[in-house]
């Protein structure tokens, strides 16, 4: 008899539980909230690295006659800026609920580092940091592989890209121009 109470519990209460812990959602913080920590040349300038790339930009891009033509092209009725079609692979978080973005996230600054890292809220403090598994638990997307590498560029680097250019999927070549890593030497 008590077993049989034992799973029915187990078999009622589990399922909420890992609904819960599955729903947490973690806050976009912006990427000058990263780059606090991640802009010495000690750390490896992962900021300025970024600030230079096309991906800080691409919110501008949006912004330019080149990208209103090609919306227009596409039937959108309303200026690229505006459009969901445009924002999807151009900003961070561009359909996320207000509640999950800080007062110092940003669209305007385009793809940032929680879109490729995940919503940093939970992880950005330097305890968590310093400690990859529990940053992993609390949002932090980490790539091992080449291929989990390359399949996070290709996520926007597609076809759905009213711009793709089939020659330009060498992702390798690709990374090197963004790449940011951590120097050696203090890791
Ligand atoms: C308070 C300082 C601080 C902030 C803010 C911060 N980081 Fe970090 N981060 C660190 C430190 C320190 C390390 C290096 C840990 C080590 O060397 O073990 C690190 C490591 C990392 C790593 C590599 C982890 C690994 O184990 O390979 C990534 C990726 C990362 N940070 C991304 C981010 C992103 C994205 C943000 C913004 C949401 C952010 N960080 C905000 C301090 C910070
Ligand atoms: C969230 C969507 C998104 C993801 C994920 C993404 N990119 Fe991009 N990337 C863009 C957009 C949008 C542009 C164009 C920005 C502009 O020119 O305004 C771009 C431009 C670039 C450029 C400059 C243009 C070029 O072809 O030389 C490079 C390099 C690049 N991305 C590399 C990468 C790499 C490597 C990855 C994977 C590690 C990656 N991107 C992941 C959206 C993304
Ligand atoms: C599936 C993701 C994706 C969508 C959706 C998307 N873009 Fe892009 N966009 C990219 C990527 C990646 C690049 C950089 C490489 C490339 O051209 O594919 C880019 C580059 C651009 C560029 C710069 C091209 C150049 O020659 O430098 C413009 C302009 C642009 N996109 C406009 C738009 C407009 C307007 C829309 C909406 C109608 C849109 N994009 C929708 C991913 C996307
Ligand atoms: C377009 C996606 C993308 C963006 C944007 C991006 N990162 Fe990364 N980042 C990666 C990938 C992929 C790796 C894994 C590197 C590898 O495969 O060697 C990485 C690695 C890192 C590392 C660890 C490097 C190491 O040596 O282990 C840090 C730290 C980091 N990123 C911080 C940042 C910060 C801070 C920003 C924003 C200023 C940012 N990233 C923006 C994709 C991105």
């Amino acid at each position: 008899m008590l077993k049989k109470i034992v799973l029915l519990v187990v078999m009622f209460v589990a399922p909420a539980i890992l609904a819960q812990e599955t729903d947490v959602k973690h806050i976009f913080v912006g990427a000058k909230t990263c780059g606090m920590c991640h802009k010495s040349e000690k750390q490896g300038k992962q900021l300025d690295i970024w600030k230079t790339s096309a991906h800080s930009k691409a919110y501008e891009t949006l912004k330019t006659a080149e990208a209103d033509s090609i919306a227009k092209a596409k039937g959108l009725s309303t200026n690229a800026i505006l459009s969901e079609a445009c924002l999807k692979c151009h900003v961070s978080g561009y359909n996320i609920n207000a509640n999950l973005k800080s007062e110092k996230f940003n669209m305007e600054d385009g793809v940032q580092c929680e879109t490729c890292h995940g919503a940093g809220s939970d992880y950005k403090s330097t305890k968590i940091m310093k400690d990859e598994k529990q940053a992993v638990a609390n949002g932090l997307k980490l790539f091992n592989t080449e291929e989990e590498r390359v399949a996070l560029c290709k996520g926007c680097h597609n076809s759905e890209s009213p711009t793709f250019d089939t020659c330009k999927t060498d992702f390798a070549k690709m990374w090197i121009k963004i790449k940011h890593d951590i120097p050696k030497d203090i890791k």
